[in-house]
């Protein structure tokens, strides 16, 4: 079997929201690539060995003091290279022509034309002479260096694209990893299979049947330990590690009593009925409610779920003989957001510090499989391995589960109540075919009582608020604006159904200035 990897690009991030997109779409053409800071040492660039180099764009003008600067080896390599906007920019700068600091971005969409043939416009033109791009940037090219000819204007840019004359140098003012680049693809497909001549490797079967072969060549027949959780990492992982080294596998299941409704039944369901991998449940339930009693503060809550989550498995490892590894569902963001960069410019982002961090002291090595994969690979891999679709194209869901959608002070019964309230919620969002359309959605538990009326009886109530967002990033999101009449119909089943609850309402704040979860 060839090695996946064999064909690979290597991206050089300079900042732009846009770049782990550029991965994903190299990745979605079959070809492996990677991500480094731009200020990663020229060693490890030249190491890599990469069959071509793409530089991403970036937030900073190349004017500004401090700005970043382009590693002199990416040219040496003599490999092809494709800059995007800012990447676009140091070409130019580094070649000898003018790029022009304005205070005006242009952002949005632009129409290209193109001037003539172009061996990166080969897929496009001459079908096209007219491409709808979408351009995000503040500087801009206002004279070609010497070697280059401009391949692409627009009205406002007079060199939205430039080539090298003699050597596989392209540039691109405009972004084709975006969708709303509509020839994007297209023209990525193209520096990467044919200007790069990279093989198509990376594909789901390959990449699975590679890494069942690693995971046996690294555990041999040891035992490993898991960590499942009822999220997608590490189902999948979960799946990965069954199908390389089957009983070999064991995973541990906290139920928390602050899962979605009926979640650890149906893990058990899928992961040990129908899969067959060994799963031990344990049942904490009562633990987790009794550590919570008179905690209200979100943050305090998070730390105390985190910590008995930890101690609980740490005591069913423990029971354990003779495991040497721990598995986790680690994937390739979360690799790069914490690679750092080698001079500390680069500039880094923390995510989440998520509940099934596990122990450091367990004195167990790591295998983290998904190490290199993207969430949509990762998902992709899931189904492959035969994971319901439903399951692994879940929305997603914090790690301190419902802890944090409980309103103050957690109890067992407001879990209970707010369990079937989001399952009512979300089994509609399904039978309306309305789940796929927002990022995500759940119900949150209100401990203020409400008055209502049943019959001739008045009730005294909970409150449950239905929270649904659209989002790209999680950064930012808008409240979901779902039928009214969709939303009346969950309301009723929810009042109706569950004795407890005497009102619904529908949260209608965006993020900013309010957070998609309620605490
Ligand atoms: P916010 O509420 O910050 O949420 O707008 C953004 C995304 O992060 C998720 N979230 C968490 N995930 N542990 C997690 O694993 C947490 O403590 C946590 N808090 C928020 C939230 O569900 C949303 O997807």
């Amino acid at each position: 079997m060839k090695n996946i990897k064999s064909s690979k690009i290597l991206i050089i991030d300079f900042g732009s929201q846009y770049t782990q997109l550029i991965a994903r779409r190299v990745r979605e053409l079959n070809v492996y690539c990677e991500i480094y800071a731009w200020d990663v040492a020229a060693e490890k660039i030249r190491e890599f060995n990469a069959q071509a180099i793409i530089l991403s764009g970036g937030p900073e003008s190349v004017h500004a003091d401090n700005a970043p600067t382009l590693n002199p080896i990416v040219l040496e390599l003599d490999v092809p290279v494709l800059g995007i906007c800012y990447g676009m920019q140091l070409l130019a700068q580094h070649y000898g022509g003018a790029v022009d600091s304005s205070d005006k971005k242009e952002f949005g969409y632009a129409s290209v034309e193109l001037p003539g043939p172009s061996h990166l416009f080969e897929q496009v033109y001459p079908n096209k002479s007219q491409l709808d791009v979408w351009m995000s940037h503040g500087d801009k090219v206002i004279e070609m260096p010497a070697d280059f000819e401009c391949t692409a204007i627009t009205s406002t840019s007079p060199f939205a694209a430039m080539q090298h004359k003699s050597k596989p140098i392209y540039a691109l003012q405009f972004h084709p990893e975006v969708e709303h680049t509509i020839d994007g693809r297209d023209i990525l497909s193209q520096f990467v299979h044919h200007i790069s001549d990279c093989e198509q490797l990376w594909k789901t079967d390959n990449i699975i049947d590679t890494h069942v072969v690693e995971i046996h060549e690294k555990v041999g027949s040891d035992t490993v330990l898991l960590g499942l959780s009822g999220g997608v990492d590490s189902s999948v992982v979960a799946a990965l590690m069954h199908k390389a080294i089957g009983k070999q596998l064991v995973c541990v299941f906290v139920d928390t009593g602050l899962l979605r409704y009926q979640e650890g039944d149906q893990v058990m369901a899928t992961m040990a009925d129908k899969m067959d991998i060994h799963v031990i449940r344990v049942n904490a339930r009562q633990r987790f409610y009794d550590a919570l009693a008179g905690v209200d503060d979100p943050e305090a809550k998070r730390k105390i779920i985190g910590e008995i989550f930890i101690r609980v498995f740490e005591e069913e490892a423990n029971k354990l003989e003779q495991v040497k590894w721990l598995a986790q569902g680690t994937i390739y963001p979360d690799v790069i957001e914490s690679a750092g960069s080698d001079t500390g410019k680069a500039h880094v982002i923390k995510s989440h510090h998520n509940v099934g961090g596990l122990p450091d002291d367990l004195a167990l090595e790591l295998i983290e499989p998904l190490r290199d994969l993207f969430k949509d690979e990762v998902r992709k891999l899931g189904v492959e391995l035969g994971l319901a679709p439903e399951m692994v194209y879940r929305h997603p869901f914090p790690g301190p589960g419902l802890g944090v959608r409980i309103l103050g002070e957690v109890k067992e019964q407001y879990a209970d109540i707010l369990a079937r309230a989001d399952h009512i919620f979300i089994e509609e969002l399904r039978r309306h075919n309305l789940y796929d359309k927002t990022s995500q959605a759940f119900a949150v538990f209100l401990p203020v009582k409400s008055v209502g009326v049943v019959g001739d009886a008045r009730r005294y109530e909970y409150v449950i608020a239905l929270r649904a967002v659209e989002t790209i990033d999680f950064m930012t999101a808008r409240w979901a604006h779902l039928p009214h009449d969709f939303i009346g119909l969950v309301s009723s089943r929810i009042i109706n159904e569950i004795d407890q609850v005497s009102r619904v309402v529908y949260d209608v704040s965006s993020k900013p200035p309010a957070t998609i979860e309620w605490e």
